[in-house]
């Protein structure tokens, strides 16, 4: 299939990029860099062999995507463009629901424009809000997020499912990531977040770096084995892989299909401090904090659903996630950005 990834220069979109290709399809990416840089379709590139075809814009703006899609053949959309920060969520609301809702409704209109009706949207487990069953299945109710980056991903499932009920040609895969982490393991791409991580992952490789003083643990107080959040973190390339997996659900004409994308692991805080420091032999200085504002104790999912339809799990484990995070750190401690490309831009 040919595929258009929306913000396929990001984190999750790159990786997935690779798999794609690997699977036999071929890809359009569309980015505007507004949280990605343009070295990492280059890196893309050097992985896979090939290029990448890519139009920069925003996909908002209604002409470039109408543009795009009477230049490409598109059979199906992975729509990864959005904003994803959680605290900067919170302190600009407006932007993230614009960003993200307007976002998905011109490129989904565009779409049925062009007789494309095949659609798979990043959700995230975050639409489960504090989980009324552990572990997590698909039919869990939702719950009531605690940011507004959470509610675009709850509401925009929402839009998806009104859309596809309205007109049955619609297929809409709705994946709910988990806690993705890790990198692919030729440390060329990786997550590459700007200032200050938000998330747990980037901000130990940083601490190891040495860019951070020491990591800090929100919370021991949780009703959890060592009292630190537990989650499940899940490979970002088996999640790519995931994605390869969904298009099964696109070719069987299944309509509306929602997967937890996870590997039905639940790690702590300090688990992943452990396994990182063991798998690479070094020390990351941590200090216990107060918990952060709008976290839950435990979250991990049951993924049997994407195993029984998609034939897909997780391969790789909390150990290859803390060797390819690190990896991707150790050879690219200022991310993607390098003497030689930042003087191009
Ligand atoms: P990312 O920020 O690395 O990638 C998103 C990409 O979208 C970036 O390259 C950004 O430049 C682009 N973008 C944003 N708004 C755009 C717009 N209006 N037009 C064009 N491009 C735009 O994030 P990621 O971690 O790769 O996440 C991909 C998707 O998965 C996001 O929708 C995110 O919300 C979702 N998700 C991520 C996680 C996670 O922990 N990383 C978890 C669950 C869901
Ligand atoms: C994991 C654990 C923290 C940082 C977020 C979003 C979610 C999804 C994935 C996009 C928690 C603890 C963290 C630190 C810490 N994103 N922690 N010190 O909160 O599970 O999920 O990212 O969709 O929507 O909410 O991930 O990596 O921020 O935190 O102790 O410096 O690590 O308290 O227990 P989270 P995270």
């Amino acid at each position: 299939m040919n595929i258009l990834l929306t913000g396929g220069a990001g984190y999750i979109g790159t990786h997935t990029i690779v798999e794609l290709f690997k699977a036999g399809h071929s890809v359009v990416v569309v980015d505007n860099f507004v949280n990605s840089h343009p070295e990492a379709l280059k890196r893309v590139e050097s992985i896979a062999g090939r290029q990448v075809p890519f139009v920069q814009a925003d996909i908002r703006n209604r002409e470039a995507l109408e543009k795009l899609f009477s230049n490409y053949a598109i059979d199906a959309v992975i729509n990864f463009a959005g904003l994803k920060a959680v605290g900067e969520s919170v302190e600009k609301p407006l932007e993230y629901y614009e960003n993200n809702m307007n976002g998905l409704f011109v490129l989904v209109d565009v779409m049925r424009k062009n007789n494309c009706k095949n659609i798979i949207f990043s959700s995230s487990a975050t639409v489960y809000g504090d989980p009324a069953i552990i572990p997590i299945t698909e039919d869990c109710p939702k719950g009531q997020c605690t940011n507004p980056y959470g509610w675009t991903k709850s509401m925009l499932e929402q839009v998806l499912m009104d859309i596809q009920k309205a007109d049955h040609s619609w297929n809409v895969v709705l994946l709910r990531y988990f806690n993705p982490i890790g990198a692919h393991e030729s440390g060329l791409i990786g997550e590459n977040p700007n200032g200050i991580p938000n998330n747990l992952m980037p901000y130990i490789t940083q601490t190891a770096i040495g860019i951070r003083k020491e990591l800090g643990v929100f919370g021991n107080d949780y009703d959890t084995p060592d009292g630190t959040g537990v989650r499940d973190y899940i490979h970002v390339v088996d999640l790519a892989r995931g994605h390869v997996a969904a298009l099964k659900a696109i070719e069987q004409n299944k309509g509306l299909a929602i997967y937890n994308l996870g590997t039905g692991h639940g790690y702590s805080v300090l688990d992943v401090v452990k396994a990182f420091e063991k798998v690479n032999n070094m020390k990351v200085p941590y200090v216990i904090k107060p918990r952060r504002a709008g976290d839950i104790a435990t979250c991990y999912c049951n993924p049997s659903k994407a195993k029984e339809e998609l034939g897909w799990e997780a391969i790789y484990g909390i150990d290859e996630m803390c060797r390819d995070s690190w990896k991707f750190q150790k050879n690219n401690p200022n991310g993607y950005e390098t003497e030689t490309n930042s003087k191009q831009l």
